[in-house]
């Protein structure tokens, strides 16, 4: 619900990383029911064009986010689709985790290069074009384990407190350039992130309720309606129940 101070999105244009599933994809909802134009990347191109069909104004982008051109391209189709960018949400991600000692280094690197590098990439090209434009948000998606790590989380871990240094200093480097930074550090959410994992992370942590896609995405919604004057830097979502 949007109060007299909070700031109306409808009619902004958004480009969402890691939008074919999961949080990218709830929180592309969650704008999308707010009036905000969405430029979603993934690599699933059937699933992208699944959601160009049932949300509107939504156009897609079928690629690998490391692609280094990825940024660039993303920016020109919301350009030519909608003549704007004022949200660039990184979200895109994956984990891989192990003990360090005999984590698997390729598997590593490979996480390195979506969660870190394209994140960075990204945030690169966009701050460009929303300096020029004075005005923009820009989000990351961290984690709690951007924060605090666990035995066998380290490079994962390693991978989301990058982004928190990224994103603290770039929040400092763009005080009074009318663009905001927000890094949403969420707990345990029930997504495909762990399809890889053999027992499932809620049953190994005891967790009985993880959080849903959409619990994340009210915090990507809360601060991105605050108003201008008002910057929110990060925001943690925990399920109740998580005991970290
Ligand atoms: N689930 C959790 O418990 C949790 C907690 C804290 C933080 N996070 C973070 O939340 C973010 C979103 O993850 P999620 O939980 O929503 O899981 P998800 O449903 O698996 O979403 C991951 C997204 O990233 C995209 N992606 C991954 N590798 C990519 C690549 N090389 N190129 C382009 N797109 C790529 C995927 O799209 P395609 O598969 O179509 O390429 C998908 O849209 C990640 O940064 C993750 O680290 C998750």
């Amino acid at each position: 619900m949007t109060t007299a101070l909070s700031q109306d999105l409808a009619g902004k244009v958004a480009i969402i990383t890691g939008g074919t599933s999961g949080i990218g994809l709830a929180s592309a909802e969650a704008l999308s029911a707010r009036g905000v134009k969405l430029v979603l990347h993934g690599r699933r191109a059937e699933v992208l064009e699944q959601h160009a069909a049932r949300l509107p104004d939504c156009a897609v982008l079928a690629g690998d986010i490391t692609d280094q051109a990825a940024p660039q391209a993303l920016i020109d189709l919301a350009m030519q689709r909608f003549g704007r960018v004022d949200i660039a949400f990184a979200n895109a991600g994956l984990i891989h985790t192990g003990p360090v000692e005999d984590i698997d280094l390729d598997a590593l690197s490979a996480m390195i290069r979506v969660n870190v590098d394209a994140a960075f990439r990204f945030a690169y090209t966009v701050l460009t074009h929303m300096k020029a434009q004075g005005a923009g948000d820009l989000l990351f998606t961290g984690s709690v384990l951007g924060t605090k790590t666990r035995i066998g989380a380290g490079g994962y871990s390693a991978t989301k407190y990058a982004i928190e240094g990224l994103a603290e200093a770039l929040r400092m480097e763009l005080v009074n350039t009318g663009v905001r930074v927000t890094v949403i550090e969420p707990g345990l959410v029930r997504t495909d992130l762990h399809r890889a994992f053999e027992v499932r992370p809620e049953v190994v942590q005891g967790i009985d309720r993880p959080l849903l896609p959409e619990d994340v995405a009210r915090a990507v919604v809360f601060a991105l309606e605050q108003p201008p004057h008002v910057l929110i830097p990060r925001i943690m979502v925990l399920p109740s129940g998580q005991n970290i």
